[in-house]
């Protein structure tokens, strides 16, 4: 099949790649030239673990092309899967511009029944302007479908190649019929629904994720306040399959591109419903405190942060990327440089894209141990496996003073206290 993509960000990248591999002739657009010249010569615009090897294996093999043009792939396309950003608006609304100007640009270059694909998060009445955008500029048959996705940052491959689920929101039967053969040779249960149903479950299940981790940051805050260990709290409790032991790991709270922006934007579609979707609202409230939380334990045991050395363990806003959109890193270290502390970090991969957004307000290191030479505080930021492996010996030996704020659960505090640090974890009693 001839598919196009609008949007090479990690979804339309990721959703291209794999469905190349599965050979059928993809063509991927987008409107940033630099980013399709950049993709043409063999980058990739972001770290994702396997998939450059995708990307090398089908590009060279002409099944996997990068274009700025709409008009070189959509006439012969069948499908026409659309990727593009919804960011959100000053309100929290979010914003389909994007996805406005795409639809526009690709109902002008249709030529025979295709089936539009919207993989972007959107709000429910979104699909009713983009009805009346490709009607205003095509005559051709079409049938709009909403395919939301799931894919995690930092495992979108395997999370693309086996789908827990596959959604399929659809009015039309021909166009359900060949998104399914688009997708037979993917594992995944197949939920077959309307419009509506599909935009939500991608909301709904966002928004509950983040709810579960919002709730396991306030059992945490309660753990501390009363010599109770929220892992074995929290563990205890995931142990019934009604609750499950998934996303209720508590520390610095979520961030990433994903559940900050989905949330407020599920918070305003509630409220213009009618339905005032506090609940959520908490979500956010507890998410950003934490941040304060994590900052005001560092100041009670350090004191005046004024001219300390803190260092940072982990920016990206998770293992396995790096991506540091809404990270917790970049709010921490905000509070600590207003505190007049001078702040150092390591990341295995994210410190190039830090270094774009914070430029030379702290300072970047290759290794953990450079971070920990001469530290009065260490900050366990993003949980990366390498920091699992660390030699505590030799971190606490490079401090001035051995202060270890755990931001994720890393480490095991009887471990960890009888090397000599003054540990401080989430919810550790
Ligand atoms: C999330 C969803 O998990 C995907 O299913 C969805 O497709 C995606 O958003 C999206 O809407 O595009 P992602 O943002 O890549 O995926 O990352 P997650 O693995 O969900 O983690 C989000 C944040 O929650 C991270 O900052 C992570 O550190 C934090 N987290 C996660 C916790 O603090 N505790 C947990 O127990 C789990």
């Amino acid at each position: 099949m001839t598919i196009t993509i609008i949007g090479t960000g990690y979804v339309g990248l990721v959703t291209g790649a794999i469905l190349a591999d599965s050979f059928n002739q993809v063509y991927c657009v987008d409107i940033d030239s630099k980013k399709i010249e950049s993709l043409n010569s063999g980058a990739i615009p972001f770290y994702e673990p396997g998939l450059a090897e995708i990307i090398k294996r089908n590009t060279s093999q002409d099944r996997l092309k990068f274009t700025t043009s709409y008009s070189e792939s959509i006439p012969t396309s069948k499908i026409v899967l659309i990727c593009v950003g919804t960011p959100t608006r000053e309100n929290g609304e979010a914003n389909l511009d994007y996805l406005f100007t795409a639809i526009e640009e690709v109902a002008q270059n249709l030529k025979e029944y295709t089936v539009l694909v919207i993989k972007s998060t959107t709000p429910i009445e979104t699909f009713e302007k983009l009805n009346e955008i490709v009607k205003a500029n095509t005559q051709v048959p079409y049938d709009l479908t909403s395919c939301p996705e799931f894919l995690r940052e930092g495992s979108a491959v395997k999370d693309t190649v086996a789908p827990e689920k596959i959604v399929i929101g659809s009015s039309s039967q021909k166009a359900t019929d060949l998104l399914l053969e688009l997708f037979r040779e993917f594992p995944g249960e197949r939920i077959i629904c309307d419009l509506p149903s599909a935009q939500m479950i991608k909301y709904a299940a966002n928004c509950f994720l983040a709810t579960k981790i919002s709730y396991a940051n306030a059992i945490a805050n309660i753990c501390e306040r009363c010599g109770a260990d929220s892992k074995v709290v929290l563990e205890g409790m995931g142990t019934d399959p009604r609750i499950g032991k998934s996303f209720l790991n508590p520390g610095v709270g979520f961030g990433g591109s994903c559940f900050p922006k989905d949330l407020k934007a599920f918070v305003k579609i509630s409220e213009d419903l009618g339905v005032n979707f506090q609940l959520l609202e908490e979500v956010l409230k507890i998410n950003s405190a934490q941040i304060d939380n994590f900052v005001h334990k560092i100041t009670q045991a350090l004191g005046s942060l004024e001219g300390k050395k803190i260092g940072i363990l982990g920016l990206a806003f998770k293992p396995n990327t790096d991506d540091i959109r809404e990270a917790p890193s970049l709010k921490i270290i905000d509070q600590l440089l207003s505190l007049g502390a001078t702040v150092c970090a390591y990341d295995p991969i994210a410190v190039a894209s830090t270094q774009k957004v914070l430029g030379e307000q702290i300072e970047y290191k290759t290794s953990a141990y450079e971070v920990a030479e001469g530290a009065d505080a260490l900050l366990l930021v993003t949980e990366w496996d390498e920091f699992k492996e660390l030699d505590l010996v030799r971190i606490k030996s490079l401090m001035r003073l051995p202060f270890l704020f755990d931001g994720r659960n890393l480490y095991d505090p009887q471990t960890v206290k009888s090397l000599g640090f003054t540990y401080f974890g989430v919810g550790r009693g």
